[in-house]
């Protein structure tokens, strides 16, 4: 009996042109599988395309509640953007996709997964490392990363087969979607130089373009988690996607930037994640109000490393366990409404409330009603300024110093 292969299939012709590689190249029965994170395609259809090519079985499995459940959401607690502008969506669905394949393979007595990755970024890491953590006796099979082909090689390839490829015109872009955002690169934006035709957007309308009235939305948060909208209580896939067509429609959520693979390369990349934006600013927003100081100051130090975990393909790690207790731990009182304002590219925090907020309005406030104990300042300044007036009047003013001139740096000028 010929081993079997489970083969990540998008239906599009990279993974197509895989099916029927494994076959002929690997000896390998191929089990189809297509993962459905909220990405927008006709399923049946690819379904039928893996069989026709040639698959021993096509399945589909929708992952998007356990996507924004186990893998956004964590995410959006743990504060995680890569290098300022990525909210890092492509490289959180790859660890729940090996853990699928994974799955599957075990279903199946399958001996190897296989991916449609080039051997240039970073999917290919995502997929190979968490497939090692997961079940290191697999073989990984990444026939693009193998065989090398143009995609022209790749059509001329299938039509000597009489391969039912869909022949679309090719899109001079790559791109990836799930719930959480779309990710564009190649083509024209191989130049860094060349401003993003609008024509690469899907999600989002130009900021220019978008209405000039804003839209409120009230984002209700439970330990970290959204948990509803505008008073109604929504499971997370349904609000991202609702979050994703009222932000898209105000322009938020697009980056455009440089940014560091991990492969050693740098790559101009395109993203637009209205929703996730509108959630990550919003969380930012309740943290503010529900985390003590030095609580914000170590989860935003944890923030940088978190998301390079993501990004560089360690989700299945001890030391993301680690991470992401202290992080789940962070979150117990993560826990309010709060007002977004969505207009013309943005989206701001413009109200903030919590039955847990650490924010007083008697103690904040300098109208009447105050109940900040004025005097207490004054004997904390006398305790905090206690070692500076000593240093002060026992060495840098003794002698008739005087060290903090102005134009000298610090007065230390010379020193
Ligand atoms: N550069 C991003 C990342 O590494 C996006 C990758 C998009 N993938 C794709 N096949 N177009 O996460």
């Amino acid at each position: 009996m010929p081993k079997k292969v489970v083969l990540a299939y998008s239906g599009g012709l990279d993974t197509s042109v895989a099916i029927r590689w494994l076959q002929e190249e690997r000896g390998y029965d191929v089990i189809a599988l297509t993962f459905d994170l909220g990405n927008e395609k006709d399923l049946q259809t690819v379904e039928k395309r893996a069989i026709e090519l040639g698959a021993i079985k096509a399945l589909i499995r929708d992952a998007k509640t356990p996507f924004i459940n186990f893998f956004a959401f964590p995410a959006l607690m743990a504060g995680a953007v890569y290098e300022g502008q990525y909210l890092l969506a492509t490289a959180i669905g790859r660890p729940l996709m090996a853990k699928m394949l994974v799955d599957v393979a075990q279903e199946e007595g399958a001996s190897a997964i296989a991916h449609g990755c080039t051997g240039k970024g970073n999917d290919q890491v995502r997929f190979d490392v968490s497939t090692k953590a997961l079940a290191p006796k697999l073989d990984i099979i990444a026939p693009v990363r193998e065989h090398r082909m143009s995609r022209e090689e790749q059509i001329e390839w299938a039509n000597a087969r009489n391969l039912p490829i869909q022949h679309t015109k090719a899109s001079p872009y790559s791109t990836d979607e799930n719930l959480w955002g779309r990710s564009i690169e190649a083509g024209m934006l191989e130049d860094p130089w060349e401003a993003p035709p609008e024509e690469i957007y899907a999600w989002t309308k130009s900021p220019a373009d978008a209405p000039e009235t804003p839209r409120i939305v009230e984002i209700d948060f439970v330990e970290g988690r959204p948990v509803g909208l505008d008073g109604h209580e929504m499971d997370g896939v349904t609000l991202v996607q609702t979050l994703n067509q009222w932000a898209g429609e105000h322009g938020v959520g697009r980056s455009d930037m440089v940014e560091d693979r991990l492969i050693g390369i740098k790559s101009r990349e395109i993203y637009e994640a209205p929703g996730a934006w509108t959630l990550h600013n919003a969380h930012e927003a309740l943290e503010q109000m529900t985390l003590s100081k030095p609580q914000l100051r170590t989860k935003n130090s944890l923030r940088q490393e978190y998301a390079d975990l993501i990004y560089n393909g360690l989700w299945f790690t001890a030391h993301h366990q680690d991470l992401a207790a202290y992080v789940q731990s962070t979150q117990r009182f993560v826990t309010g409404t709060i007002r977004m304002r969505l207009h013309k590219g943005q989206a701001t925090a413009i109200g903030r409330k919590s039955p847990r907020s650490l924010y007083s309005y008697a103690l904040a406030t300098y109208d009447r009603g105050d109940q900040y104990d004025h005097n207490a300042a004054l004997g904390f300044i006398d305790i905090w300024g206690l070692p500076i007036q000593q240093q002060a009047r026992e060495q840098l003013l003794a002698d008739g110093q005087k060290p903090f001139q102005l134009g000298t740096s610090q007065g230390s000028e010379g020193a």
